[in-house]
Order: structure tokens, then C-alpha cells, then sequence
């Protein structure tokens, strides 16, 4: 979808529909509002007065204005309270509003956000109307034909700006609104991609599309180079699967040459059975999306490189299949990890901690500046924080502090567990150096706690994606299925260290 910023009178916009905002509790019409009311011959006025409309958050209320305007539609969208309102009321309300243009078979719409609420700035707001309304669009149709797909797609977005200097301001914005949102719904694609069309070869191959200039250099390393390594932890969850395992490596030059990067690594499970620790049938379908992790970190690599945030990055996906082959490993072996630890395997179906243990030493080559993991790794923490909430867990309070913030303004739900020492006893092995279990009670804990095995002294954050990555019911601007959690927020944080650097 094209998204435009154009410089121009409410009053003297000519097209199919203009948004048009509106606070619950702002007793008399102000800006483009008052001055299409005027124009109209109290067109908007009369719903409010007659209580059709109120302004309460996301309502959205279809006005034709019959020749009193060139605009043929106003879609007056409530915002809710003043004081109440915040970057996530404004995201939902823009997506409400663009699917409501969609339902009504539009190809076009405007969006005019004047009056601008003092806080959130005009930035903002220009950002979260276009995060909502491409991400409340977003549709996977890859797999329908053609007369099933519903309401034509919306194709193009105007945002309407009062003048020259609002104009170039919104631009900036817009466009950068524009490359997250569309990391965001790369990565619901990838997710949402069933897993016989997203084999981890499959997944070594789209993340060229994360590779979008020369700063960025993408490596697939195969068996052999992984047998190389001693990567016999990942290597060992590929075993059940005939599809080979990859580990996929992007690096961004965005930064001084020499400068400490942020790794990220996200769990690249194509598809997750459990393996020779059976999962039972209900819900194994979902298993497709336990590459969330993965795809979250090359959506973000794409976008860092497309924003060209000035941080050297790295991303690291080790992605396979967990299968209960005729050759896969199995309860009870003992596998040697690339750090050198050994793993007793007590569940084949905590199979995520082995391979990002693997990917964990990798990531210490790079002398990162920090480390953030993406998983969806535990059921334990669906149990513990509910569907909606990633689970956070780290070595580092500033780390955790700055995603935290991050996370407060994208609306992605997060919250820490603690990591404390004592965990550690329950992955402790008769035979080896650790268990890859440490039973049903603070499960997402003690997979954390595993982790941390892999990642020594580095500022390190785990973020437990299990239960928001994948959603059973809609929510404002994301549909049922893939979220692409943790695009947002990863890109959020890392624009923010962009910004401290620059500040310095
Ligand atoms: N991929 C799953 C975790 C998961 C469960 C993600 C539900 C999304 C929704 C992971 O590999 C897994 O199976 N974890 C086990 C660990 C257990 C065997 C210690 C779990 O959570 O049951
Ligand atoms: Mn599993
Ligand atoms: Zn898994």
C-alpha cells in the first residue's frame, strides 16, 4: 500500500473518504473538524448533538456529505478521552477506521490529523496512523484464490498535513512508520507460511530479503560448517527431520567500523512436533509459528538496514525442524554444545534452549555490546503471564529497562521474571553438566536459566514469546494468527540507542 503526505485544506480535499478525528470529551468542534462542520452546514455537529456519535475510542461513524464538500465520506473517528489518550488508542483507532474503508470497497482514503493533541507530537501521531492502518490491513492470502479474499485491498493512504513545514515533518515519519510496518507484516508472512513452504532452507532463502543493501551480509552456514563448529546441540534437534538445518547469519554495518553490535538471536523452529516427546495433536498446527523468533530478527535486520539506524547489528537464526525421525535423538542422550557444556535431554520437546544454546556461544564472537533473544520457548509462560504477555528475563537491569521502555510505547505487552540462582538447581543433571528440563514448576524460568548457561558475562535479555506470538482471537491491528511480536519493540529500542548515540 502507498502511503502519500500531502499538503492541503481539509475543507478542499477531493476523494472516496477522510478520517477525521474527534475526543470524547472536547465540548466544541476544533480544527479540521469545526472548519468541515462549517463548511457542511453543521453536518458533524448534528451526529454528535444527536448522540449517533460520541467520540468514545475507535468509534467510527460514516458521514455523506452529498455535495456540501468535495470529500464524498467523512469518517469521524473517536479518540476517546483527552487525558486517556495515548499512542495505542490512536493505533487502534486508525486501524478501525481503515477497515472500515476496506468493508466499505474503497481504494483510497485520507487521514487528516488536525487538530494534533499536544502530546503525543505530531511525529507520533503521524506514525501510529500509519502503523494502524497498514497493520490493521494486513491480510495473509497467499494460499486463497482469488474470489475468496473478501473486500478488494485498500492501496493507497494520503495523510493530510496543514502546511509546508508539517508536511516535511510527517514525511520523515511516515516513512519510517512505513519500513516498520512493513518489517512487521514480512514477518507475519514468514510465520504464517505453513511449514512445507518455510523448511529451514526455505527461511535461509527469504532472509535475503532482509539483505536490502550492501551494509548488510547474510551467511547460511549448513551441516557441515555447523559439524565444524561442534554445534551439537542445534545439530542434534535437526536429526529427526530429513529437511537439513541452517543457521543463518545477517550482519548490519550500520555503525563505526570496529563498534561492539547488539546481537539478536531468534528460535527457528519451522516446526516444532516435540519430537520423539510426542505433543499431543491438539493445537500442532500452531507449531509452524515456533519460528517467530527467528523471523522477528530478520524482519528487524531488515528494517534497521532500510531505517539505516547507525548500530552495527546481528542477527542469528538457527532454524530446523523437530521431528521424531528414525534417526532423531532422543530422552536420555547426552549431547556436547558448542560451548563445551554437556546436556542431558530429558524432553525432546525442549528442543528451542538447545539450539539457541548454540546460537547463544555463537553470538559471543561478535563481542557484543548486548545480546536479546526471541523464543517462543515455554508453554510455562503462556501459564504464567497469560496469551497476551512476553516473558522477560536478563543479566542486565539497563538492557531491561530500555526494552521495558520500548515496550510501553509500542503496546507490546511485557514483563519480567526473576532468574534468581537458586533455579539453577532444578537443571541440575546425574550425568551431564546440566538437563534440558527442570519440570512443570517455573518452567519459563528454569529455560531461562538454562540459557544463561550460554551466554556468560554478556548484558543479555531472554524474551519468552511463546504466548503473544501466535494469536486464537483478534486484536485491534493484528489479525488472528502471526503477530510478529517483538518487531516492533526490538525496533523501538534499537531506534532509541540510535537516538541516545546521536544525542551524545
Ligand atoms: N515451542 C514450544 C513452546 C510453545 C508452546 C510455544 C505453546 C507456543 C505455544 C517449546 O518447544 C516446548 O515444547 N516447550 C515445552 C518445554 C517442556 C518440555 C519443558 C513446553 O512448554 O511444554
Ligand atoms: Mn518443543
Ligand atoms: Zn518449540
Amino acid at each position: 500500500m502507498k502511503v502519500e503526505v500531502k499538503q492541503g485544506s481539509p475543507a478542499a480535499f477531493r476523494g472516496e473518504a477522510m478520517v477525521v478525528c474527534h475526543f470524547e470529551d472536547s465540548r466544541k468542534l476544533a480544527g479540521a473538524a469545526l472548519e468541515l462542520d462549517r463548511q457542511s452546514g453543521g453536518m458533524i455537529g448534528d451526529l454528535i448533538r444527536r448522540g449517533d456519535f460520541t467520540g468514545k475510542p475507535a468509534q467510527v461513524s460514516v458521514v455523506y456529505t452529498r455535495g456540501a464538500l468535495p470529500v464524498y465520506r467523512i469518517l469521524l473517528l473517536g479518540l476517546g478521552k483527552k487525558k486517556e489518550f495515548d499512542l495505542e488508542k490512536a493505533r487502534r483507532g486508525f486501524s478501525k477506521a481503515a477497515r472500515s474503508v476496506r468493508e466499505l470497497g474503497l481504494a483510497e482514503f485520507a487521514i487528516c490529523l488536525d487538530p494534533v493533541p499536544g502530546s503525543p507530537g505530531l511525529e507520533d501521531m503521524t506514525e501510529a496512523a500509519v502503523e494502524g492502518v497498514l497493520l490493521g490491513l494486513y491480510r495473509f492470502t497467499q494460499f486463497k484464490t482469488a474470489e475468496e479474499n473478501g473486500p478488494r485491498e485498500v492501496r493507497k493512504l494520503v495523510l493530510l498535513a496543514s502546511d509546508e513545514q508539517a508536511a516535511r515533518r510527517m514525511r520523515a515519519a511516515a516513512a519510517a512508520a512505513g519500513i516498520v510496518s512493513r518489517a512487521v507484516c514480512y514477518a507475519r508472512d514468514l510465520v504464517s507460511t505453513p511449514s512445507n513452504e518455510m523448511t529451514p532452507t526455505d527461511m535461509a532463502r527469504r532472509a535475503k530479503e532482509a539483505a536490502v543493501s550492501k551494509k548488510v551480509r547474510l551467511t547460511t552456514l549448513g551441516n557441515r560448517e555447523m559439524q565444524k563448529l561442534g554445534m551439537h546441540a542445534l545439530l542434534a534437534v535437526a536429526r529427526g527431520s530429513m529437511e537439513p538445518a541452517r543457521f543463518i547469519i545477517l550482519e548490519y554495518a550500520g555503525g563505526r567500523r570496529g563498534e561492539r553490535p547488539y546481537v539478536i538471536v531468534g528460535k527457528g523452529l519451522t516446526f516444532d512436533s516435540g519430537g520423539i516427546s510426542l505433543k499431543p495433536p491438539d493445537k500442532m498446527e500452531e507449531m509452524k509459528a515456533d519460528m517467530s523468533g527467528g523471523a522477528a530478527v530478520l524482519a528487524v535486520i531488515k528494517a534497521a538496514a532500510e531505517l539505516g539506524l547507525p548500530l552495527n547489528l546481528v542477527g542469528l537464526v538457527p532454524a530446523t525442524e523437530n521431528l521424531p525421525g528414525g534417526r532423531a535423538y532422543k530422552p536420555g542422550d547426552v549431547l556436547r554444545s558448542m560451548s563445551g557444556q554437556t546436556i542431558e535431554v530429558i524432553s525432546t520437546d525442549a528442543e528451542g534452549r538447545l539450539i539457541l544454546a548454540d546460537a547463544l556461544t555463537y553470538a559471543g564472537r561478535f563481542k557484543p555490546r548486548a545480546v536479546i533473544d526471541l523464543a517462543t520457548l515455554t508453554g510455562a509462560c503462556v501459564i504464567a503471564l497469560g496469551e497476551d504477555v512476553i516473558g522477560m528475563m536478563g543479566n542486565d537491569a539497563g538492557l531491561k529497562d530500555g526494552l521495558r521502555k520500548a515496550a510501553g510505547e509500542t503496546g507490546e505487552k511485557l514483563w519480567e521474571l526473576p532468574i534468581w540462582d537458586d533455579y539453577a538447581e532444578l537443571i541440575k543433571s546425574d550425568v551431564a553438566d546440566m538437563k534440558n528440563t527442570g519440570g512443570r514448576a517455573g518452567g519459563a524460568i528454569t529455560a531461562a536459566v538454562f540459557l544463561g548457561k550460554f551466554v556468560g558475562d554478556t548484558p543479555w535479555v531472554h524474551l519468552d514469546i511463546a504466548g503473544p506470538a501466535w494469536l486464537s482471537k483478534e486484536k485491534p491491528y493484528i489479525p488472528r494468527g502471526a503477530s510478529a511480536v517483538g518487531v516492533r519493540l526490538l525496533l523501538r529500542f534499537l531506534r532509541d540507542q540510535a537516538a541516545k548515540k546521536r544525542g551524545k
